[in-house]
């Protein structure tokens, strides 16, 4: 989580994820699903401006950075009130570490919503790092874990920094992976979303789990089709049943020229693997032109 400081302003960069791999191992009596996903930070990034706000409440402000207008409108899909993860993320550090203080937050938001790519996780881990910077809390990793999985399964992803992780229990435990940052995908995040928890309504826990160690070892060695050939998403199946868009664009990337293709997390976005970032770039050329959504390379 990349975050600075300039006076008295803290700045974040929040990025996106995307699930190489996503194996659904039990549902548990809480509700959660036991898992095991591997996740690679995608190159697409919220920005978050965190500045101290001297009235007794806490204020989050939402432009589309994507509209490219004057003072952007916030995503009709996107709260701002009190029910947003970011408002959650303060009220948790507040209640944590004791403070009275109150914030004004700027979001500007580029990460689609409801995509699977944990933008608003991403943005609540923003959220912590900044508020600890702001306010000088001096509050370790531990402590940023236990708040972050307190706030969602994705958090800790992004806490922890890496570029790529493997992730289990709901999602909190990190195991972080060093393999190299350099994979190039195409991503398409079509014109609906999908929620999560209807997603994992409709999933069942797999009789034979996948293991995710052949991936691993594919991404340690870097060839995209060895690491396309062990992709995998338990999610996909259910997602694809409750939404069309996305049966139809796994029918439309077999017809191209990517190393694999797979749903991110629980969708819609839905991502090609490619074999450099030229083609990225080529194939979301391509594909902008054919109404299928937002698209983009990363
Ligand atoms: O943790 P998060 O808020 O992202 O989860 C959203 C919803 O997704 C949960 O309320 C739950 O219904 C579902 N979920 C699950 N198992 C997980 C993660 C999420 O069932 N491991």
């Amino acid at each position: 989580m990349r975050c600075w400081q300039h006076k008295s302003t803290v700045r974040a960069l929040a990025p996106a994820k995307l699930n190489l791999f996503l194996e659904i191992h039990a549902r548990r009596p809480d509700g959660f699903h036991e898992l095991e996903t591997l996740m690679v930070r995608a190159g697409i990034c919220d920005t978050l401006c965190f500045e101290e706000e001297d009235s007794d409440t806490s204020h989050l402000r939402i432009r589309n950075a994507e509209t490219r207008t004057p003072g952007g409108n916030a995503p009709p899909d996107l709260s701002a009130g009190e029910d947003n993860l970011i408002l959650r993320a303060v009220r948790a550090v507040q209640s944590h570490a004791g403070v009275d203080r109150q914030v004004r937050i700027t979001l500007e938001k580029r990460i689609p919503v409801a995509s699977g790519m944990a933008g608003g996780s991403s943005d609540a881990a923003a959220t912590l790092v900044g508020l600890n910077r702001l306010w000088d809390l001096g509050l370790g990793r531990d402590e940023l874990f236990e708040l972050g999985a307190s706030l969602g399964s994705d958090v800790n992803f992004f806490l922890c920094g890496a570029f790529a992780a493997v992730c289990r229990g709901r999602g909190e435990l990190i195991e972080p992976l060093p393999v190299p940052a350099d994979l190039s995908f195409v991503v398409v995040r079509p014109h609906s979303g999908l929620s999560t928890a209807e997603v994992f309504r409709h999933c069942r826990p797999s009789a034979n789990a996948r293991p995710v160690g052949p991936l691993v070892d594919a991404l340690r060695r870097g060839h995209p089709r060895a690491i396309a050939s062990r992709m995998f998403n338990a999610l996909q199946s259910p997602a694809e049943g409750l939404n069309s868009e996305v049966r139809a664009l796994r029918n439309r990337f077999e017809s191209l020229p990517t190393a694999g293709h797979l749903m991110t997390g629980s969708g819609t976005a839905y991502f090609g693997l490619c074999p450099n970032r030229r083609t990225a770039k080529q194939l979301a050329a391509r594909l902008s032109a054919e109404g299928l959504g937002r698209v983009f390379s990363v």
